[in-house]
């Protein structure tokens, strides 16, 4: 079969459709109705940061009825969105921002109301800044914080809501945020990387551990980011580059939760990160996940390069590879979504797995109120296809939760990237939606209901 016929009525009808978006990337109201600021406030109001801040974002704070519905209007099943740790507890422990509270009740009541399940991500990456000002992820003290703030939400929020998602994407926080200084808070250094790495990966397995205590039938899982990596030529040394690049990316905190513990094989240097062990950590660090999500973008080719020490690895560029890359330089590459789900799946003590996030960015442009995106389709055509192959692998995929729902603010690459099935006006805040939007809506029409 050619990916051009793909049909929703060849998965079956409990495969479940989502699309995802996160607090900072759409909530806008930064410091307003109580919320406390959160590192990615500080980061992106600083003089020196270049791309806009998340300020205002999507306004998804007083839009999210109607982006709701427009979930609904997609034929969607399932509406994933973090919570915004500063919107609740401003100082990241203690008084508690009862208007926050409010309105994450009110954004689950209208995912019920339609008929949509709410899936809620406890982190994506907008820590309080009161915490980082005690060293946020590089302090142990964090497993206090998150075992509280957990704790308290999933209290709230449990009667309604059963499937729950502790972080996302590690690699991307902890690499991006503390060692690479690109990201909130803006850290660098294996120090700090290694510190914040292994409480991350404590704080992974607590948050586990408290949904599964405080919620009746909860379904629990956490994300990973993933890249297919491929080495440059068949060298050697090459070869072991990529390989070590490979395991950064896709094996580093998905192993220590299945009790593999750090894959410190391919990169000796990682073994550093036991300094930072306690008594039991090997233990505390692992939990029965009921589900694992991929979340996958790009292809990545790898050579040796002395450079990087402990890795001695580097990326070729996908600009300078003649390849079609989405509007950040990363290489589109359909099916290596297929490659990552076949790598999760053969580690046996996963029991589902959902593709939490996927989906590419270009620089659309609306003319005469219309988006023509028609390589996004292409994409999605793509990744369903590969999506049905590696069902046909029997590979255990459940969903697949599009990325994203409105275009919001990209992180350290401000609002140039759109990632959306809807278009975003962000000077009136009015929504269009793209002809992925429509292909999607029309693809998922012929969905059979679930039972
Ligand atoms: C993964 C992150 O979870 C999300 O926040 C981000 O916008 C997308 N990747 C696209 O880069």
């Amino acid at each position: 079969m050619a990916y051009s016929k793909v049909k929703v009525t060849q998965f079956s009808k409990d495969f479940n459709w989502g699309v995802t978006i996160s607090a900072y990337q759409n909530e806008g109201k930064w410091n307003t109705y109580g919320k406390g600021k959160s590192i990615w406030d500080t980061f992106t109001n600083k003089p020196n940061f270049k791309n806009g801040n998340g300020n205002v974002a999507t306004n998804f704070y007083h839009h999210y009825k109607e982006d709701i519905k427009r979930v609904k209007e997609l034929n969607l099943d399932s509406f994933r969105f973090s919570i915004s740790w500063s919107r609740i507890f401003p100082e990241g422990t203690g008084k508690i921002n009862q208007k926050g509270v409010d309105f994450y009740h009110k954004v689950i009541d209208s995912c019920i109301e339609l008929n949509i399940q709410p899936w809620v991500t406890l982190y994506h990456w907008d820590l309080p800044q009161a915490l980082e000002d005690k060293g946020g992820w590089t302090n142990r003290e964090v497993l206090n914080w998150f075992e509280n703030y957990v704790d308290f939400c999933t209290k709230e929020y449990g009667d309604k809501v059963k499937n729950w998602i502790v972080l996302n994407e590690p690699m991307s926080f902890v690499g991006l945020g503390y060692f690479m200084n690109m990201h909130a808070p803006g850290k660098r250094g294996i120090k700090n990387f290694l510190s914040a790495a292994h409480h991350t990966t404590l704080c992974q397995a607590l948050g586990g551990r408290i949904i599964r205590k405080n919620v009746k039938d909860a379904f629990i899982g956490t994300t990973f980011s993933c890249s297919y990596v491929k080495p440059v030529n068949r060298l050697v040394k090459n070869k072991k580059a990529a390989e070590r690049i490979d395991t950064l990316l896709n094996r580093f905190f998905i192993e220590p939760a299945l009790g593999l513990g750090y894959p410190i094989d391919t990169i000796p240097g990682l073994k550093q990160i036991e300094k930072y062990y306690k008594p039991d950590d090997e233990e505390m660090m692992k939990f029965d996940f009921d589900f694992i999500g991929i979340q996958y973008y790009f292809k990545i080719v790898a050579k040796f390069s002395l450079l990087p020490p402990i890795l001695f690895a580097t990326e070729i560029p996908a600009t300078k590879r003649n390849v079609k890359t989405n509007n950040m330089g990363m290489e589109i590459y359909p099916k290596g979504l297929l490659k990552m789900l076949e790598k999760f799946n053969a580690y046996t003590d996963i029991k589902n797995i959902y593709i939490t996030e996927s989906g590419v960015c270009f620089d659309d442009v609306l003319e005469n109120g219309k988006v023509k995106d028609k390589k996004r389709i292409d994409y999605f055509k793509k990744t369903f296809f590969y999506t049905l192959k590696a069902l046909e692998k029997n590979i255990k995929v459940k969903g697949y939760f599009i990325w994203t729902l409105v275009d919001n603010f990209e992180w350290a690459e401000g609002t140039k990237p759109r990632f959306g099935l809807y278009y975003t006006d962000f000077i009136t805040q009015k929504r269009i939606i793209k002809k992925s939007g429509l292909w999607i809506q029309k693809f998922l029409s012929k969905k059979q209901h679930q039972s």
